[in-house]
């Protein structure tokens, strides 16, 4: 099942798939923990029963169970395998349905117009900056008509906390980071044919919350 993926995927995050919710749930301590994080997010989406629901770039699958849980209608895809059988085993064991599979975000092989909301969080800024301008084309694709979508991901942080989170992303990130937490994500969703767009951030501006529609 590796054939999906292409020459920047980081095939660390593969091999990280048992211990990544150990990681997030240290990282996410600081800020009220994972749980309270992971169902603002769901909530602020506004994941409803009956809903169908995508995560794109899902990992382990926690905010896609979190979306079943409210009822929804999950698919969760990734490229990274060990990622999709961690998400499938967490599912089985809490009884949710949720369908997790193999795909590239930037060529996702489900049908047009078929999502109410979709979720991207933490997945853009491990794309190439074409590779998330297809990602966002895809979302539009896949979403229904007034389908609403949103992205979680890094934001550029100032001042003294930006210092001590820059230095953070050195250790622990790609230097493509760098340059993502400058962009101009507004602009792009505009590009990618998104009227509608709101940003705010989070976390000293450690963390940008995009929600849009076209
Ligand atoms: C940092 S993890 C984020 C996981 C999860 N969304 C979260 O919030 O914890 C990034 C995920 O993106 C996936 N990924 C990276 N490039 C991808 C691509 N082109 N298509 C699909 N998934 C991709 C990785 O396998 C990894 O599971």
């Amino acid at each position: 099942m590796t054939g999906l993926k292409p020459a920047y995927y980081r095939e660390h995050l593969n091999q990280i798939a048992n211990v990544y919710d150990r990681a997030v749930g240290f990282i996410t301590f600081f800020i009220g923990g994972e749980r309270r994080f992971r169902k603002q997010v769901i909530g602020e989406l506004g994941v409803k029963a009956g809903h169908r629901f995508l995560e794109i770039c899902c990992g382990t699958g926690t905010l896609s169970l979190i979306a079943a849980e409210n009822g929804a209608e999950v698919t969760g895809i990734d490229l990274a395998e060990n990622m999709l059988r961690v998400a499938a085993e967490k599912a089985e064991k809490k009884g949710l349905k949720a369908v997790f599979e193999q795909h590239n975000a930037e060529d996702i092989k489900l049908a047009d117009g078929s999502f109410d909301r979709i979720l991207i969080s933490f997945g853009l800024h491990e794309l190439p900056l074409e590779a998330q301008k297809n990602t966002l084309r895809e979302i539009k694709r896949l979403l229904k008509p007034g389908g609403q979508a949103m992205i979680v991901d890094y934001g550029p942080s100032y001042g003294l906390p930006g210092v001590v989170y820059r230095l953070l992303l050195r250790f622990t990130e790609e230097p493509t980071v760098r340059q993502f937490i400058k962009e101009d994500l507004i602009k792009m969703l505009h590009e990618a044919g998104f009227s509608s767009t709101s940003l705010t951030y989070r976390y000293f501006d450690t963390m940008r919350y995009l929600k849009f529609s076209p």
